[in-house]
């Protein structure tokens, strides 16, 4: 293994360093988030960016004490290990020099402020503690995604952003036109941003067997939920001769492996989600990671839900019967008080689900599959695809989705073969690792209906 040495600048490696060495020098840059003085010393916590907790400077010369709250500054001084300390070690700054003085009105000012007040402030609240883990947290799970996938050798394909076809043929598409005289004619096609990348990869998955897609997804749903974004990152793999059931192995080991993998390597960034966001997550994911998936049909689901109702519970939509698209209090009551934890419900209605999903024999029913799981509801969809070229063209056809997709047509002519996906939803899957309970509050700049800043 590499010696991890202490770089000159890095607050990673000071913490993460095998040996700190006392008295060791430093020269760093970054910002001041407190700066506190009784008189006799001067205390500055400081972060450079590079890790989630901060650095104490400790430092003797009084006009340090005017250094304001956000500013800029390089340190010169050196390490003092305190062994008894909480901190393990702080700089003895011997000079700090002022980069950029911050502004009286800075609007991050050092207290508690909501969650709604830091979305209006959105280019600043990366450096608020939640928002600043919340990152971290992201960028580690991007990261564990590609991982996992790259270890079992699936090839990564960039399905487009603009395309001509409606994927789930939900007709909730963005539409693309140029800014020009006649903007139509741009691309002599009906363009629209890519609602899912899954028809796409469906191809390549009938070259290279196992691949995936991650990238942005668009959806024009008027849906003001805490769970919608317009704008939002998708994973969607794509695995040939592949059913259902290894479909949904495929989705609990990556699911499993890529929550701990975050916990493994953002343990600060989790303790405070587990103290300050959602009291117990870390008991939860551990949960997750250690007990095997439920898995109930929608024929279950209905039954369960009509006793309840004879029991006196209460839905909003209350109408239970075979053939419902389940709201999200019908999926959240069933993760979150029949099964509380992770639920496979599969084996949809035909007539709820997408065009491209498997007829299953009872010629009702389709071979798909959401995982839901408590308080976010719905974080996977995902199916084994109909390979029957006859099928498929009359379903097309029944839901006037076939101009244009004679190609997606051609996959079950030429070489098909049994296979299948699934959609993970990058967002709600941090929400669901950090217990924000907002989508706005772990995309970077997100996008709603009637708000788009930035
Ligand atoms: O269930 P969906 O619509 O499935 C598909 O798009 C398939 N083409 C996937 C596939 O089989 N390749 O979307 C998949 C997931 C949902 O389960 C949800 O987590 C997320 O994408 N999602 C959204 N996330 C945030 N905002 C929205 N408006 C979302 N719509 C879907
Ligand atoms: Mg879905």
């Amino acid at each position: 293994m590499v010696k991890k040495e202490l770089t000159n600048r890095k607050i990673f490696d000071a913490y993460n360093a095998n040996k700190l060495i006392d008295n060791q020098e430093v020269d760093i840059q970054g910002w001041v988030k407190t700066n506190r003085n009784n008189g006799q010393v001067g205390f500055i916590e400081f972060n450079d960016g590079t890790f989630f907790k901060n650095i104490q400077l400790v430092y003797q010369n009084e006009s340090y004490s005017k250094i304001r709250y956000g500013s800029t500054i390089e340190v010169k001084g050196n390490i003092k290990l305190t062994p008894n300390n909480k901190q393990p070690f702080e700089i003895t700054a011997k000079e700090i020099i002022l980069l950029n003085d911050c502004a009286e009105d800075y609007p991050l000012q050092k207290k508690r402020h909501s969650f709604e007040f830091l979305r209006e402030i959105a280019h600043l609240r990366p450096r608020a503690n939640t928002f600043y883990a919340a990152f971290r947290v992201r960028n580690t799970l991007a990261y564990a995604i590609h991982k996992f996938f790259q270890e079992r050798n699936f090839i990564y394909v960039h399905t487009p952003l603009i395309t001509a076809n409606d994927a789930e043929g939900a007709g909730q598409v963005f539409k693309v036109v140029a800014d020009m005289k006649h903007p139509d004619d741009f691309f002599k096609a009906n363009a629209s941003l890519t609602v899912s990348g899954q028809l796409h990869v469906e191809a390549f998955a009938l070259a290279f067997q196992d691949v995936y897609t991650f990238g942005p997804a668009f959806r024009a749903e008027e849906s003001f939920t805490s769970r919608h974004a317009s704008e939002f990152w998708m994973i969607e793999p794509e695995m040939a001769f592949c059913d259902l059931e290894d479909d949904m192995n495929c989705m609990e080991s990556f699911l499993k492996y890529i929550i701990k993998y975050v916990i493994d390597n953002c343990p600060e960034e989790m303790k405070f989600f587990d103290s300050m966001i959602e009291k117990g997550l870390l008991d939860k994911l551990h949960h997750v990671i250690n007990s095997e998936f439920k898995k109930m049909t929608y024929t279950e689901a209905i039954e369960i839900l009509k006793k309840a109702k004879e029991n006196g519970k209460k839905f909003e939509y209350n109408d239970i019967k075979w053939g419902m698209d389940l709201q999200s209090e019908h999926e959240r009551y069933l993760t979150e008080e029949i099964v509380k934890g992770p639920l496979f419900l599969i084996d949809y209605p035909k007539e709820i689900k997408a065009f491209y999903m498997k007829l299953n024999k009872d010629n009702k029913t389709v071979a798909a599959c959401d995982l839901l799981v408590p308080y976010v509801g719905e974080l996977i969809g995902g199916s084994q695809r109909e390979e029957d070229y006859d099928k498929l063209l009359a379903k097309m056809k029944e839901v006037g989705n076939d101009k244009g997709l004679e190609w997606y047509l051609d996959l079950r002519k030429y070489g098909g073969c049994i296979h299948s996906g699934f959609g993970l939803g990058f967002d709600r899957l941090l929400m669901y690792i950090t217990g924000l309970s907002n989508i706005r509050d772990v995309q970077p700049y997100p996008r709603t209906p009637g708000s788009l800043k930035y």
